[in-house]
């Protein structure tokens, strides 16, 4: 049997479309918690208090949101991307990646030199903000600067309204389009690479699920198990930024 490295480079090596499908796993290398390993942040702050109706409707929701993201901000914000987003960005350069699906929220894989149409954001983007009232723009680097000056709750310089991150909260519909189109390629996938994720939260869970059913190889990159560690053609339990790396050294070898 073919060792798994191996398969998943050629895999990539006769792929007409293959998709990277990233969590937070991917960028933990980089110094970024990740939400359900020991440690994560859902060992630290409570899930159901962080609740897009509890931000939209309660000053303190609000106040609680911006206290922990003025903390974990800068951690994201001075996070330089790692072997595992370099990789996949090889990838791109090599003609081997129809796209990477990500449910971070970290700017990594853009800031690694993925171009934005090459990126599908499930859950936003961390580094972007508007006001919910006059769509007002912001960068997340002004608000921290707020936050770092004593304000408590942002709101609009122009209308005073609730000024939020573009990130997807729990209960708040998810950006317009990005599900569908990610849904799309996932289907039209004939690799998919699934790095870094507990594959639990949906509908991004779902994605591995359509392109499997599309036909799809699936290779499942990953720490810890997942629920569709079954179902992989390959199945590496390992570290991102290594395994990546290897996949990536080893496709060009073969090219
Ligand atoms: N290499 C490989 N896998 C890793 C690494 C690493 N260096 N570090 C962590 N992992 C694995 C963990 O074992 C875990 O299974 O990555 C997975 C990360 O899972 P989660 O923390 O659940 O993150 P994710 O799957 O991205 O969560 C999805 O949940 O809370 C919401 O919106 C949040 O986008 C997030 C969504």
């Amino acid at each position: 049997m073919t060792d798994p490295i191996e398969r998943t480079a050629r895999f990539l090596l006769e792929a007409e479309r293959p998709v990277v499908f990233t969590g937070a796993g991917v960028s933990t290398e980089s110094g970024i918690p990740d939400f359900r390993s020991p440690g994560g942040v859902w060992d630290r702050f409570d899930p159901r208090e962080m609740t897009y109706k509890n931000f939209v409707g309660t000053e303190t929701g609000r106040r609680k949101y911006w206290e922990i993201g003025r903390h974990s901000y800068p951690l994201m914000r001075k996070a330089e991307p790692n072997r595992a987003h370099l990789a996949i960005t090889e990838l791109h350069r090599l003609g081997r990646l129809d796209c990477c699906i990500t449910q971070n929220v970290d700017n990594l894989h853009q800031r690694a030199g993925l171009p934005e149409e090459k990126v599908i954001e499930l859950h936003g983007n961390a580094t972007r903000a508007r006001c919910l009232a006059c769509e007002r723009p912001y960068s997340r680097d002004e608000i921290q600067e707020w936050l770092d000056g004593g304000v408590e709750i942002p709101t609009c310089a122009e209308c005073g309204g609730i000024v939020k991150p573009h990130t997807i909260l729990f209960g708040e519909p998810m950006p317009p389009g990005a599900t569908e189109e990610a849904e799309r390629r996932a289907r039209a996938s004939d690799v998919f690479v699934v790095v870094g994720s507990s594959l639990v939260v949906y509908p991004a869970a779902y994605m591995p699920v359509h392109a499997k059913h599309a036909g799809a190889a699936l290779v499942i990159i990953n720490l810890s198990r997942t629920p569709y560690d079954a179902q992989a053609d390959v199945q590496i339990t390992g570290k991102a930024g290594e395994i990546m790396h290897a996949i990536v050294r080893r496709l060009r070898s073969l090219q």
